[in-house]
């Protein structure tokens, strides 16, 4: 499948930002201070904080999972069964589902935070995946 570029420039705090990339969602979040002050919070209640496990490419292997800070770029699907989980945006206090922010697939339940890390006692055992990607420039990005 070809790269697809995506345009940042637009993106507000807090935003997510949908594209299609061979078939699959992408999701490029743009996050707020207040997430990633949360990804240092919740190390403890991960399966896999540090994200030994491949699922990003080395130079998103880090504390945000992501090239930059505040763009979180993933690919949107659950990494139990395949549905996609839903954006939980920050600032609204905590989630029924018990976090601040993050990700919920409602099929079984898993959770993952602003950096798409597994929560420990889901179903889904792993991160979610974080594409290649590179930026072009300040406000494009290529995943692919
Ligand atoms: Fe997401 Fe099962 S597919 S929890």
């Amino acid at each position: 499948g070809a790269p697809v570029e995506v345009n940042i420039a637009k993106a507000e705090p807090g935003q997510m930002i949908r594209v299609k990339w061979r078939g699959k969602p992408v999701w490029v979040v743009r996050r707020t201070p207040e997430m990633l002050n949360e990804l240092t919070q919740i190390e403890d209640e991960l399966r896999d904080p540090n994200s030994e496990e491949p699922q990003q490419p080395e130079y998103a292997q880090n504390k945000h999972r992501s090239i930059k800070e505040d763009f979180f770029v993933a690919v949107g699907i659950c990494t139990h069964l395949g549905c996609s989980p839903t954006y939980l945006p920050a600032g609204m206090g905590d989630h029924a589902e018990g976090i601040e922010s993050g990700f919920f697939c409602p099929c079984h339940g898993s959770k993952f935070d602003i950096a798409g890390r597994v929560f420990q006692g889901v179903p889904a055992p792993l991160n979610l995946v974080v594409p290649p990607h590179y930026y072009i420039d300040e406000n494009n990005i290529l995943v692919g």
